[in-house]
C-alpha cells in the first residue's frame, strides 16, 4: 500500500496530474548539483542517462506542483577553457527557462569570474548567490526566502550566516561534502542540507539530530525531490534521467546552439597535436595487405564510430571525438571529416598504433598491446560494461 501511495505521489509528482492529494505539502525542494560540464547523456552504452534535455523535462513537470521551489548546488564545470565557457552560458540559457529559485555559486564556479556570474544572475530568475561572500557585505541577506522556507547557499560550513535565525525551514545548499553538511548542521541546526557529492547518490536520506542530508550525486545524472509536511522532511525521491523520460523542447535548442557554437568556433582544431614518431596512415592503406582483418573490423562498431557522433551532432566536439576516430592528438591523425575520411572510427592504428613504419617494412615489429590498446577509450565512464574477454570476441581477427 505504501509502495503504491509512493508510485502514485511520484506520478502525479512528473506528469503533473491532479489526482487527489489528501493534502498539499508545505514545500517541495526540487534539486540538482555537480553538473560538472556533463550536458549531454553519459555511459557510451545503452542505456545512456542523464543530460540537461532530460533534467529540465523533468524538473519543469515537478514544479508544476504547488510551493515547490528549485534550486541547484552549484559545481557547474569541470574546468574554464572556452568550451566551458560555452557550457556556462548553455546551462545559464537553460535555467532561464526554469526559473530556479537559489543557484549557489561554489568556489570552483566563481573562478568563471564575475562576468559569467553576472550574466547568470541575469537570466535567471531567483538568486544566484553564496553566502560566505554575501553575509561580509550584507549581514542578515544571506538566505531568501520562498514560501514556508529558507534557503541559503554555502561554500563553507563556517559561514556566520547559518547561525541567524531565518524563518520558516531552513534548506541550505553546501557544495561541500557530506562531512562538511554535518558540521554546517552544527552550527545551522534542524533542516535540510543538500550536499555535492562525486559518485552515486544513496538512495535514502541521511537524518542526524534533526537534519535531513540528500545529494543528487553528480554528472547530471539525477533529479532529486523532498517535501516538508508538519516539519518533516519527507517523500525523498531521485529520478535517475533515464531514456524514459522525454527531452524539454526548449533545453533541446539551448544544446544544439552549444554544439552549433562548438563547431563555429572550431575548438576542435585547437586540440593539441603531438610531432614525430610514426605516422598514421588510415585503415584503408591496410587493406590491401590484410584482406580478411579488414573485412571484420568494416563490419564492426569501430568502423561507425564516427557516425554514431554524427547522429548526436557530436561530430565536431573536442570531447568526444577523440575515441571516435583515429590519432586526434598526433598532427598526422583525424582532421575534420572531409580531409580525412579513412581516419574517421575507430581504426586499425586506434589499437595497433601509427603505421607508417610497418607500411615501410612489414616484417619490423609492430604489436598490438592487447587489452592495455582497449582501456584507453573503454573506460569505465565510457564502458562501463566492458569486459576484455566478451568484447574481443565480438571484434577479434
Ligand atoms: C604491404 C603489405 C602490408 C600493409 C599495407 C600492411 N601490412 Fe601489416 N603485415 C604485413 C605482413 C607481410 C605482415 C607479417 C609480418 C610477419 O609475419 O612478421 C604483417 C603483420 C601485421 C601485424 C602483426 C604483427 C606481428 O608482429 O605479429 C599487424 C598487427 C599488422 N600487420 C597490422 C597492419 C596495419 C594496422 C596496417 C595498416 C596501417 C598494415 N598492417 C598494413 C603486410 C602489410
Ligand atoms: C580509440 C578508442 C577505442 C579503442 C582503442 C577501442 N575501442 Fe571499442 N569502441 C570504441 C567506440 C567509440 C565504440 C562505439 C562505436 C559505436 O557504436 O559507434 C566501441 C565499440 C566497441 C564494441 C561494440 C560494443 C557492442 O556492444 O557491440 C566492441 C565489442 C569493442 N568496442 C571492443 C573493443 C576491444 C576489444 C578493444 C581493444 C582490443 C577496443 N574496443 C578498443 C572505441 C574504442
Ligand atoms: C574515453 C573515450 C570516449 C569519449 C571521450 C566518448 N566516448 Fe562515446 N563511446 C566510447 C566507447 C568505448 C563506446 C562503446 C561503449 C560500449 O559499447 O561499451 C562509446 C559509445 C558511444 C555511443 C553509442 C552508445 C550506444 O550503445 O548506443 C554514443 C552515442 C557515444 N559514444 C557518444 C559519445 C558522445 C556524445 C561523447 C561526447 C560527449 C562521447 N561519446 C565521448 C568512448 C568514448
Ligand atoms: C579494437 C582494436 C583493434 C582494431 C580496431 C584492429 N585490431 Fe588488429 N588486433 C587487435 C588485437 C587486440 C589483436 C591481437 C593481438 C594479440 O593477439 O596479441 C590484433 C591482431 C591483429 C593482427 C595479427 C593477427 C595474427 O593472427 O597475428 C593483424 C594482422 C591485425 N590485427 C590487423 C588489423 C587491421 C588491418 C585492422 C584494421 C582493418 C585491425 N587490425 C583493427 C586489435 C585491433
Amino acid at each position: 500500500m505504501k509502495l503504491l501511495a509512493w508510485a502514485l505521489s511520484a506520478l502525479v509528482a512528473v506528469f503533473g496530474m491532479t489526482a487527489s492529494t489528501p493534502e498539499q505539502p508545505d514545500a517541495v525542494v526540487i534539486f540538482t548539483g555537480d553538473i560538472r560540464g556533463y550536458l549531454s547523456p553519459c555511459g557510451c552504452s545503452a542505456p545512456m542517462v542523464g543530460g540537461i534535455e532530460r533534467m529540465v523535462g523533468v524538473v519543469r513537470q515537478l514544479k508544476q506542483q504547488p510551493h515547490s521551489v528549485y534550486v541547484d548546488v552549484g559545481n557547474w564545470l569541470e574546468g574554464y577553457d572556452r568550451q566551458e565557457q560555452l557550457k556556462a552560458e548553455t546551462l545559464a540559457e537553460t535555467w532561464r527557462t526554469l526559473k530556479p529559485t537559489y543557484l549557489n555559486v561554489s568556489a570552483r564556479d566563481r573562478l568563471l569570474g564575475d562576468g559569467y556570474l553576472e550574466s547568470m544572475r541575469g537570466v535567471v530568475g531567483g538568486a544566484i548567490d553564496s553566502a560566505n561572500e554575501q553575509s561580509a557585505a550584507l549581514p542578515g541577506h544571506s538566505y531568501i526566502t520562498a514560501g514556508k522556507v529558507s534557503i541559503t547557499g554555502v561554500t563553507s560550513p563556517e559561514a556566520d550566516a547559518l547561525a541567524e535565525t531565518v524563518p520558516g525551514a531552513r534548506v541550505v545548499l553546501i557544495s561541500g561534502s557530506l562531512e562538511s553538511a554535518k558540521r554546517a548542521a552544527r552550527i545551522g541546526g534542524p533542516g535540510l542540507y543538500i550536499y555535492s557529492l562525486q559518485g552515486d547518490p544513496a538512495a535514502e536520506p541521511i537524518v542526524e539530530d534533526g537534519a535531513t542530508f540528500v545529494t543528487v550525486g553528480d554528472h547530471c545524472r539525477f533529479v532529486g525531490r523532498i517535501e516538508l509536511r508538519d516539519g518533516k522532511w519527507t517523500g525523498f525521491k531521485l529520478f535517475e534521467l533515464g531514456p524514459e523520460y522525454e527531452s524539454d523542447s526548449q533545453a533541446v535548442e539551448a544544446y544544439r546552439g552549444y554544439l552549433r557554437r562548438v563547431t563555429a568556433e572550431n575548438l576542435l582544431a585547437q586540440v593539441p597535436k603531438a610531432k614525430g614518431g610514426p605516422s598514421f596512415v588510415g585503415s584503408e592503406a591496410c587493406r590491401s595487405c590484410h584482406v580478411k582483418e579488414f573485412e571484420t573490423w568494416e563490419k564492426s562498431l569501430h568502423a561507425e564510430a564516427y557516425r554514431t557522433l554524427q547522429i548526436t551532432g557530436n561530430d565536431r566536439d573536442p570531447e568526444c571525438v577523440g575515441c571516435h576516430v583515429v590519432g586526434l592528438n598526433h598532427e598526422s591523425g583525424f582532421t575534420p571529416v572531409q580531409e580525412t575520411p579513412s581516419m574517421a572510427s575507430v581504426g586499425c592504428e586506434s589499437c595497433h598504433g601509427a603505421g607508417s613504419k610497418h607500411l615501410a617494412d612489414p616484417y619490423s615489429a609492430y604489436k598490438s598491446e592487447g587489452e592495455k590498446a582497449c582501456l584507453t577509450c573503454h573506460n569505465p565512464g565510457h564502458s562501463p560494461k566492458f569486459s576484455f574477454a566478451e568484447y574481443w570476441e565480438k571484434i577479434k581477427h
